[in-house]
């Protein structure tokens, strides 16, 4: 029988949580290697730049909650923290991140809980990224506990972006001087027009393909 996560009599301690969320991680990263590896078998391509698997640290999980207004439990991280386990993925096309979203969201054990397209609708500050918060089953010698993963779908391009506005936010503490938040508004349109323009020259190399 499948136990729901945020049923709170389900796990009572902190170590038993952080091993389920790191089995939950590497179950989507194994699944994803695969997928990965039969997509180079089948169609001779590797949608896949590279994968990169976090824990959210206890701080931050502490942070978020208090942030949100809510008492450090762990009924409370489990049910209102929805990316203690972390996955970014990183692609090189912007139809890589879509095709995945669809092969991940078909995948038979894997539930889509919500998904934040901020590729077809950029934040402000001109984020882009694809986001999935998604439960993946994990198996204990007793029981089967649905656990979460916030998993981040991007380009190679729009990764760059984003680590470079992550540093610009870390310097200045969220309050960065509005000339450099502008210019980096205007890089991420860069962004666009690169990954736009990266795909069609991609797509049109493909034509050219004879086999592998
Ligand atoms: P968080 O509370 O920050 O986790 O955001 P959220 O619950 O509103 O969800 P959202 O999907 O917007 O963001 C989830 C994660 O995406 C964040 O923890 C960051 O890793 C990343 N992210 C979201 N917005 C930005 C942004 O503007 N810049 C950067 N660099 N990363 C972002
Ligand atoms: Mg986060």
């Amino acid at each position: 029988m499948d136990i729901e996560l945020d049923r709170p009599d389900d796990v009572d301690n902190w170590t038993e949580l952080m091993l389920i969320y790191t089995s939950a991680l590497k179950q989507i990263e194994t699944k994803l290697e695969i997928l990965n590896e039969e997509f180079q078998h089948v169609h001779c391509y590797n949608p896949i730049e590279h994968i990169k698997a976090r824990l959210k640290t206890s701080e931050s999980i502490v942070k978020k909650l208090k942030k949100h207004g809510y008492e450090s439990t762990l009924d409370n991280m489990v049910k209102y923290v929805n990316d203690i386990a972390g996955i970014r993925i990183i692609c090189s096309f912007t139809s890589d991140i879509y095709r995945l979203a669809d092969i991940i969201r078909n995948q038979q054990d894997i539930r889509v809980i919500s998904v934040k397209d901020y590729i077809t609708k950029p934040k402000k500050s001109g984020y882009k990224s694809y986001h999935m918060i998604v439960t993946v089953p994990v198996y204990l010698s007793d029981r089967i506990l649905d656990t979460k993963v916030e998993i981040q779908i991007r380009t190679v391009a729009m990764d760059f972006w984003a680590s470079l506005e992550h540093k610009m936010n870390y310097k200045f503490e969220g309050n960065a001087p509005e000339h450099l938040k502008n210019d980096l508004v205007e890089c991420s349109k860069i962004v666009s027009m690169l990954d736009t323009q990266m795909m069609m020259l991609n797509e049109e190399m493909q034509k050219y393909n004879n086999g592998c």
